[in-house]
């Protein structure tokens, strides 16, 4: 039967670019009239800088054996699943008990078995996509006909391939899975995207909502006809979209207590002059790549903000891993561990952010107006990359050398380019202000997006 106030269950993979769109999401709807209950490991959760106190959102956490700390393995997917799903049996059960049945199951990336237990309950289930379209179409098309070419071609470096309702996409800009170092995560990410697919195209009714909007990704969104994608993007803080409070963040991290003296700082700068420097939640790199970031960045003679992660092992940072120039960069710039990034972004001293392309990272520059510097790592940044710099034209990459590394010179060159006067820069800087206009327009009420999300609902309350 019907039920007029749907309860909504949201898992994701306990990594802070899975959960961060998935709790604002679950914001969303709860300001559509839903309750929302999110499960995540203990881990998770504690790492989170303000626990949401969201009325009608509620959390259920459960052990991933990794409140230690986490240290990542190649079996870490595979557990955590298996956990996952059967945490997952648990809840649902006991809501019904409780009389708050499960309307609802929403599970993002890398979680295929959220949605058979879905099933197996005969709950409505749908996909949450954490990154572009593009990426989910990309895949798509790997698995269905472009497989063994792509395969075949992996590691000419002048391929190139055109997929139906994509822009044309070289080696670089492909999903890191297919063109081979990510061995491990290779195994277990593409196999459970293969699955995602798949369980997708049995369901009658498919259902994915993913963290893009219509106008940033109009062919993408309708490339593969039977997905039935449905944008409900960007998933940043609410408090920014309504143009409030750009704090009221989901944002996790190693912040320790007090540790807000980056936005005194920021506020100190002239307008659009502060390079924003991190690189997510996962990657790290070499020292030599960092001592030549560091140079970059003091070479370029301007302001920045560099989030360097402390180690998540909790191994304490030792006399070998501090940069030779610390002195100088903490004279010209900031150094700090974590902070809360969408207000960073919004703040009117920035001038550009020097990004892994982590997909949060691009739609929170893209939604707050800031051109990007782009250094891809790994999955889909690769493919973000190529849509920042090529289709919507607000950032530049960076190019390694012979040895994999970005240098100083390069890094200044990059700096120069989107902040400089030149005509590029000003091209990127107006394109980034579009972009950010686009997005207001996207999630403001009756916006493309917030429509998406209420058929949605609307559809749940149906019962489809
Ligand atoms: C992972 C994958 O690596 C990425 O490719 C995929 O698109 C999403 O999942 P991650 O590498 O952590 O994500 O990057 P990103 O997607 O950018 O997510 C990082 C999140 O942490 C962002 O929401 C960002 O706002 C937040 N963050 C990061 C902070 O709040 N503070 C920081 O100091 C750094």
């Amino acid at each position: 039967m019907a039920n007029p106030h749907p309860h909504f269950l949201i898992i994701t993979f306990p990594a802070q670019g899975h959960i961060n769109p998935a709790l604002e999401l679950a914001k969303r709807l709860i300001g559509v009239g839903a309750d929302v209950t999110f499960a995540t490991t203990i881990h998770a959760k504690s790492r989170l800088v303000k626990n949401p106190t969201v009325d009608g959102l509620r959390f259920s956490t459960f052990s991933d054996g990794q409140e230690e700390g986490v240290k990542r393995g190649p079996n870490d997917l595979p557990v955590f699943q298996r956990l996952a799903s059967e945490n997952l049996s648990e809840l649902i059960m006991a809501s019904a008990n409780e009389g708050r049945p499960i309307s609802c199951l929403i599970y993002s990336i890398l979680i295929p078995g959220a949605a058979e237990l879905a099933r197996s309950f005969n709950i409505p289930s749908a996909f949450l996509w954490i990154q572009p379209a593009t990426v989910l179409d990309i895949y798509y098309y790997y698995f269905n006909g472009f497989g063994d070419l792509i395969r075949s071609k992996s590691s000419d470096p002048s391929f190139s391939i055109e997929l139906p309702g994509l822009p044309s996409l070289s080696r670089q800009g492909l999903p890191s899975f297919f063109v081979g170092s990510d061995q491990n995560q290779e195994n277990h990410a593409l196999a459970a995207f293969q699955k995602h697919l798949e369980i997708l195209e049995q369901e009658e009714n498919p259902k994915v909502l993913v963290n893009t909007f219509d106008a940033l990704e109009p062919e993408a969104l309708r490339a593969v006809e039977k997905l039935k994608l449905t944008a409900v993007g960007p998933l940043v803080p609410s408090g920014f979209s309504d143009g409030k409070d750009a704090s009221d963040t989901p944002s996790g991290g190693d912040l320790s207590d007090g540790s807000r003296d980056y936005m005194e700082w920021l506020k100190s700068k002239p307008e659009s002059t502060v390079v924003y420097v991190s690189f997510g939640s996962i990657s790290m790199f070499s020292m030599q790549q960092m001592e030549e970031i560091a140079r970059g960045l003091l070479e370029s003679g301007r302001p920045f903000l560099w989030v360097i992660r402390a180690k998540e092992n909790g191994e304490e940072n030792k006399e070998e891993d501090k940069l030779s120039c610390q002195e100088e960069l903490e004279k010209q710039g900031m150094l700090i561990q974590w902070c809360s990034q969408m207000e960073v972004l919004s703040h009117p001293s920035l001038g550009c952010f020097v990004t892994h392309c982590g997909w949060n990272s691009s739609i929170e520059s893209l939604a707050s107006g800031v051109p990007m510097i782009a250094f891809p790592q790994w999955a889909d940044q690769g493919t973000n990359t190529k849509l920042i710099k090529d289709v919507w034209k607000t950032g530049v990459r960076l190019m390694v050398n012979e040895e994999e590394i970005v240098t100083s010179d390069e890094l200044k060159r990059c700096l120069e380019l989107v902040m400089g006067d030149g005509e590029k820069g000003q091209e990127m800087r107006k394109n980034a202000k579009k972009w950010k206009i686009l997005t207001k327009e996207a999630l403001k009420e009756g916006g493309s997006s917030h429509k998406n999300l209420k058929n949605f609902v609307d559809e749940v309350i149906q019962g489809y």
